[in-house]
């Protein structure tokens, strides 16, 4: 498939990324279908979407007539067939393999022949998900970063059997979209979090080894090594949970000891304290 020949996208899932990998296809001229599983969460997705584009007319980086015509190219429903008329279904639910095979099998029935599948996956491998369907050549993973309407990234994973024209079409899209697309082959991680956990996890390990105290070690590399935010805050904004998850997916899938998820870590994500969405991880929120 070429990338003129992609009209309709459908997205699953209108959480953190689907509403703003929503918006910024439809802002694009995209007609977008964002399929949920209930109204609510629908509703939800398109109050975000619509606060988000607010602020852009009012910072004057769109007219208001572009907001309407990005919202029109919205048809939000909870029937996963929207996606038979798509040519790109993007799948942006939970993080947990079972969840995603059971979409990835449903849509293998429901999508065209030619249809290209992706996912937004963090940490899940490409491969695999590519593997129960028809067609695992038309499949790779579109990794956007959060907020998806600011970061200019696109990690594109190629899982062992996408195609050079899947490869090309997609990364043409990303561009389209006014993203960067960066190649990346399926291995867990990728590149982003293969990178960015480990620090995190060291990040813990200095901590809990007293090596200095959160602020210290946040300013260090604030500061010292010109990272917009210290590992600690970051860690706090993704969600403790979500650090450690795709620690552990680096230490089951790469099997060396150096990933080992920090103890301290593990330790508060027991007691629930995940970061900035539960009020407190390792600073605390109001
Ligand atoms: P989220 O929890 O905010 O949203 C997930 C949404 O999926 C929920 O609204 C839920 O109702 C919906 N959903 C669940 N099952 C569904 C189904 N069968 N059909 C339709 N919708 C369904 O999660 P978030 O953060 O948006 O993450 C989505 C994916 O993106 C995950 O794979 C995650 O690893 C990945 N990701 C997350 C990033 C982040 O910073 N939050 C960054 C990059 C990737």
């Amino acid at each position: 498939m070429n990338v003129n020949d992609i009209k309709q996208v459908t997205i699953i899932g209108g959480g953190t990324m689907g509403n703003g990998i929503s918006h910024v296809f439809a802002q694009c001229g995209y007609k977008v279908n964002l399929v949920e599983t209930e109204q609510a969460y629908l509703d939800r997705a398109i109050k975000t979407i619509t606060k988000n584009l607010g602020r852009m007319v009012k910072k004057e980086k769109i007219t208001e007539d572009q907001m309407k015509a990005t919202l029109a190219n919205i048809n939000p429903g909870t029937d996963l067939n929207v996606a038979a008329d798509s040519q790109l279904v993007i799948e942006a639910v939970y993080e947990a393999l079972d969840v995603k095979i059971e979409i990835f099998k449903k849509l293998d029935a429901i999508c065209a022949d030619d249809a290209i599948l992706a996912s937004n996956t963090s940490s899940l491998p490409i491969t695999q998900l590519a593997g129960i369907t028809k067609h695992p050549d038309q499949f790779i993973g579109m990794h956007f970063m959060n907020p998806v309407p600011m970061m200019k990234l696109v990690e594109l994973i190629r899982g062992i059997a996408t195609s050079d024209e899947t490869f090309a079409t997609i990364k043409e899209l990303a561009e389209k979209l006014g993203k960067t697309p960066v190649e990346v082959n399926d291995f867990p991680g990728f590149i982003a979090n293969r990178l960015l956990m480990p620090m995190i996890n060291e990040a813990a390990y200095a901590l809990m080894e007293g090596v200095g105290t959160v602020e210290a070690i946040d300013t260090v590399m604030k500061l010292g090594m010109a990272h917009p935010m210290g590992p600690l805050t970051l860690a706090d904004f993704i969600g403790l949970d979500v650090c450690l998850a795709i620690m552990e997916v680096l230490h089951d899938g790469l099997g060396d000891t150096k990933y080992r998820p920090c103890p301290l870590l593990k330790k508060m994500v027991q007691a629930g304290y995940l970061g900035r969405k539960t009020g407190r991880g390792f600073y605390t929120y109001e």
